[in-house]
């Protein structure tokens, strides 16, 4: 028998410590999360993609009635991106959640479906999405969505 483990490296941050580019794709995140639509959880998520052609495009989670009929902010955030720039790579994907009257302390982490959806734009552009993942305590940045998708499905 063979033991296999799996690491992932993640760096953390202040929010001082960021560079002007960083705490440009953070801000916009945060800025997005007052557009979301979150009347039934009340948990507003933004999130703010960083092309390689240097455009930040923004989204947020995007609810429904009928609750699996909404969407997260990534995934909004991404299609949206993919759909105005199909030939670019993504380059950074920042999130910030806003509830219970102010940012959350802990940062937030993307659901499965929207790594696996991280995932998507990682490969088909052969580019490292890296993630910045806001909380008031701390930034965690991840390197690549491998480190937080490790084992995942791929064509056979
Ligand atoms: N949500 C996101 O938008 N992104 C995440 O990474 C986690 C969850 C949304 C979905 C739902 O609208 C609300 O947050 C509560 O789960």
């Amino acid at each position: 028998m063979e033991e296999l483990k799996i690491t992932a490296k993640i760096r953390v941050y202040h929010y001082n410590e960021l560079q002007s580019g960083e705490k440009k794709i953070i801000d916009a995140a945060k800025e997005a999360v007052r557009r979301a639509y979150a009347p039934y959880s009340y948990f507003q998520v933004g999130a703010a993609v960083l092309l390689t052609n240097q455009e930040i495009i923004t989204g947020n989670n995007q609810e429904n009635v009928a609750f699996p009929s909404g969407l997260c902010a990534e995934r909004v955030a991404l299609f949206y991106a993919n759909s105005r720039f199909p030939d670019t790579a993504v380059d950074t994907i920042a999130i910030a959640a806003y509830t219970n009257g102010d940012f959350t302390e802990d940062p937030v982490s993307p659901c499965g479906a929207c790594r696996q959806v991280i995932l998507e734009a990682q490969n088909r552009y052969k580019h490292p999405v890296r993630l910045m993942l806001y909380g008031k305590k701390a930034i965690y940045v991840v390197e690549q969505i491998t480190d937080l998708l490790p084992l995942s499905f791929g064509a056979f």
